[in-house]
C-alpha cells in the first residue's frame, strides 16, 4: 500500500485508481479479503475510508463495498433479551432504536453526540469499530456494555470481546480475510444505569475526551461498575482501579470525585491538535464524577425488564433511519442465512461501468470509473451545479443531496456504488413550473443567506429534517444542521427561516 504518494491532496476528486468489488455474499467478501490481504479495504459508509484515500494516507489496490452482502444490517433481540447489532447498522439507526434507548442509554447518547447528522446517517457501527480510532464515539459505550464482536472469515465465525479487538491506534485484531459481521450486547441486569459524555471543541468534532459508565445499583450500593474512556490513550480503555474503588461502596459525590482522581492517574493522554494531555486529565476527573452521577440516578429508576422487552419486540428501526421494520422481518446478523458464492461486480482500475441514476425524476445512464464521486457526476457531467463543493472531506455539508430519500454527502459517495439510486438535488426542490419550495420561500423571506454557497446543503438538510420531525424545536434544527457550515450569514436567520416554514 502506497502512502503519501504525491505529498499533496486535492479533495475535490479521488485521485487514486483502484479495483472496485461488490460481493453479494459473505463467502465472496471473505474470499476477496483473504486474496487481497492488506492490499484491500472494506467500504461500509465510506466516511472514514474515502477521507483517508483523499488525503493519500491510504491507497488500497482494491475497495470492497460490503453494502450488498446480505445479513449485515439491523438490530434484533437475541436469547436472554440481549441485542444483536449488524455491522452495517448506521449510527443514526442506533441512536433512534427504541430498544437501544430503553436498555443501553450510554450507546444511544454516544450516537447522538456523534459527528453531524449526515455522518450519523452514512457512518456505520462496524466502520466505527474497525477504524481502530481511540476517538471512536461508540467504542467507550460498547466497551462499558461489554460488547462481544462477531467476526466471519474463510475459516468460520468467532466471537471476540471488544477489549481484545483493540490493539493500538488504527489497529484492530481482525485476521486476514475476516469481516466484522456484528456485535452482541447482553440484557442489562436489574438496577443497571448507563451514561456517556463527550467533550469536543465544537459539536460536530471528534472527542477531546469521552467517557461511558455502566453501573449496577442495589439500594444505596454499587454492586458492579465499568468505566471506559476515549481519546486519552492509544485505544479506548477501561480504568480498572477506579472501577474497583467504586464496587461495594455506598454512592456519594465524594466517592465519584475520588474515582475521577484515580481514573485520571490511569489514562495515558497525549498533546495533539484537539487538546493537551494536562487538560485531558483534568477533564477525566470532572467527567468521571458527572457520568457516574448520571448512571447512578438512572440505575435508581432503571426501566423494568418488561419495558425493554416491549421495545425489543416492537418495531426495529433499520439502518437507513426512518425506515421501520417489524422485528420479525429484521435481518439477523449472527445466524446468517444460507449464503451462496456470489458473483458481484468487478470493476478494474482503468475500466468504466454503466450505471443508472434517477436524478430529480430524470433517469440517466452513465459510464463511470471506480474513483468517480457522485458530487462530480452531478456537477460536471449532469450540469447540476446547485450541489456545491466545499471541503471535500465531509465537514461542511455544502455537497448534501438526498440519496434514496436520505441525506448524503456526495463528496463521499462513489458514483459506482450509487448505481440504481434515486438522487434529489436542490434543483429538484422546485415545482414543475419553477415554483419554489416553501422552505426556499422562507429562506428568501428571512434573508437566510448572503453568498448562498451553503444554501443548497442547508435546504437539503432542513427538507429532510421536516420529513423526519414535522414540528422541530430550534434545538432540533441546530442539531440537525451541525454538519453544515455557513461562512457569512450565521445560523440565526437560517434557524428562523426553518421555524417560519414550520409555522
Ligand atoms: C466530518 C466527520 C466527522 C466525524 N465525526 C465523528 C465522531 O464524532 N465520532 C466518531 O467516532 N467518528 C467520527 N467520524 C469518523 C467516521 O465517520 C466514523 O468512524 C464512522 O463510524 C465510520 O463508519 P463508516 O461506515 O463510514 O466506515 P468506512 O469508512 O466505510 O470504514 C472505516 C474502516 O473500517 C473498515 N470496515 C468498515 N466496516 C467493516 C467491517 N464490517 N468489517 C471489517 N472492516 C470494516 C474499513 O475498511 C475502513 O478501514 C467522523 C468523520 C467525518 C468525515
Ligand atoms: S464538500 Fe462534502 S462535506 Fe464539504
Ligand atoms: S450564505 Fe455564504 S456561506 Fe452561507
Amino acid at each position: 500500500m502506497t502512502e503519501h504518494k504525491h505529498q499533496m491532496t486535492n479533495t475535490h476528486i479521488l485521485l487514486q485508481e483502484f479495483e472496485y468489488r461488490e460481493p453479494t455474499s459473505l463467502e465472496e467478501a471473505t474470499a476477496l479479503l483473504k486474496a487481497y490481504g492488506d492490499r484491500a479495504h472494506v467500504l461500509a459508509g465510506g466516511t472514514f475510508l474515502l477521507i483517508q484515500m483523499k488525503m493519500e494516507r491510504l491507497a488500497p489496490e482494491c475497495v470492497i463495498n460490503i453494502n450488498n452482502v446480505p445479513a449485515l444490517n439491523g438490530i434484533v433481540p437475541i436469547e436472554g433479551d440481549g441485542l444483536r447489532i449488524g455491522a452495517l447498522t448506521t449510527i443514526r439507526a442506533l441512536r433512534n432504536a427504541p430498544q437501544v434507548q430503553a436498555g443501553y442509554t450510554a450507546l444511544a447518547e454516544a450516537c447522538a453526540a456523534f459527528g453531524s447528522a449526515q455522518i450519523q446517517i452514512m457512518g456505520t457501527v462496524g466502520g466505527n469499530l474497525c477504524n481502530g480510532s481511540p476517538a471512536s464515539d461508540t467504542v467507550p459505550a460498547l466497551m462499558a456494555l461489554d460488547a462481544q464482536l462477531l467476526l466471519a472469515g474463510p475459516e468460520g465465525q468467532r466471537v471476540v470481546p471488544l477489549e481484545e479487538f483493540l490493539v493500538g491506534p488504527g489497529q484492530v485484531a481482525r485476521r486476514e480475510g475476516e469481516l466484522l459481521v456484528g456485535l452482541e450486547l447482553a440484557a442489562p441486569q436489574p438496577g443497571t444505569g448507563s451514561a456517556f459524555i463527550k467533550l469536543s471543541r465544537v459539536a460536530a468534532d471528534l472527542a477531546k475526551v469521552s467517557v461511558a459508565a455502566v453501573l449496577v445499583r442495589e439500594g444505596e450500593h454499587i454492586v458492579d461498575c465499568r468505566l471506559s474512556f476515549g481519546s486519552v490513550g492509544p485505544t479506548v480503555l477501561r480504568t480498572r482501579q477506579a472501577e474497583r474503588q467504586l464496587v461495594g461502596q455506598t454512592f456519594s459525590a465524594e466517592l465519584a470525585l475520588a474515582a475521577g482522581e484515580t481514573a485520571a492517574s490511569e489514562v495515558t493522554p497525549i498533546d495533539d491538535v484537539r487538546s493537551t494531555a494536562w487538560y485531558r486529565r483534568q477533564v477525566v476527573k470532572a467527567l468521571t464524577h458527572d457520568v457516574l452521577q448520571m448512571a447512578w440516578e438512572r440505575a435508581g429508576r432503571a426501566p423494568d425488564a418488561a419495558a425493554v422487552r416491549q421495545a425489543h419486540h416492537g418495531m426495529v428501526r433499520q439502518a437507513h433511519h426512518g425506515a421501520v421494520q417489524p422485528a420479525s422481518q429484521a435481518v439477523d446478523a449472527g445466524e446468517l442465512p444460507a449464503q451462496h458464492h456470489g458473483d458481484g461486480l468487478r470493476l478494474g482500475p482503468t475500466e468504466q461501468h454503466l450505471i443508472t441514476l434517477t436524478v430529480n425524476g430524470v433517469t440517466h445512464k452513465l459510464h463511470v470509473a471506480s474513483n468517480e464521486l457522485l458530487l462530480n457526476v452531478l456537477r460536471e457531467r449532469l450540469g447540476l451545479t446547485g450541489t456545491k463543493y466545499g471541503c471535500g472531506l465531509g465537514e461542511c455539508g455544502a455537497c448534501t443531496v438526498h440519496l434514496n430519500g436520505h441525506p448524503a454527502l456526495s463528496c463521499l459517495v462513489l458514483a459506482v456504488a450509487a448505481d440504481g439510486s434515486e438522487v434529489l438535488t436542490v434543483e429538484g426542490l422546485s415545482g414543475p413550473h419553477g415554483e419554489l419550495d416553501p422552505l426556499q420561500e422562507a429562506f428568501i423571506e428571512q434573508n437566510a443567506f448572503q453568498c448562498g454557497y451553503c444554501t443548497p446543503g442547508m435546504l437539503m438538510m432542513t427538507k429532510s429534517l421536516l420529513a423526519e420531525v414535522p414540528a422541530p424545536t430550534e434545538d432540533d434544527v441546530r442539531d440537525y444542521l451541525k454538519g453544515n457550515r455557513c461562512r457569512c450569514t450565521g445560523f440565526i436567520s437560517i434557524v428562523r427561516a426553518v421555524m417560519r416554514c414550520v409555522e
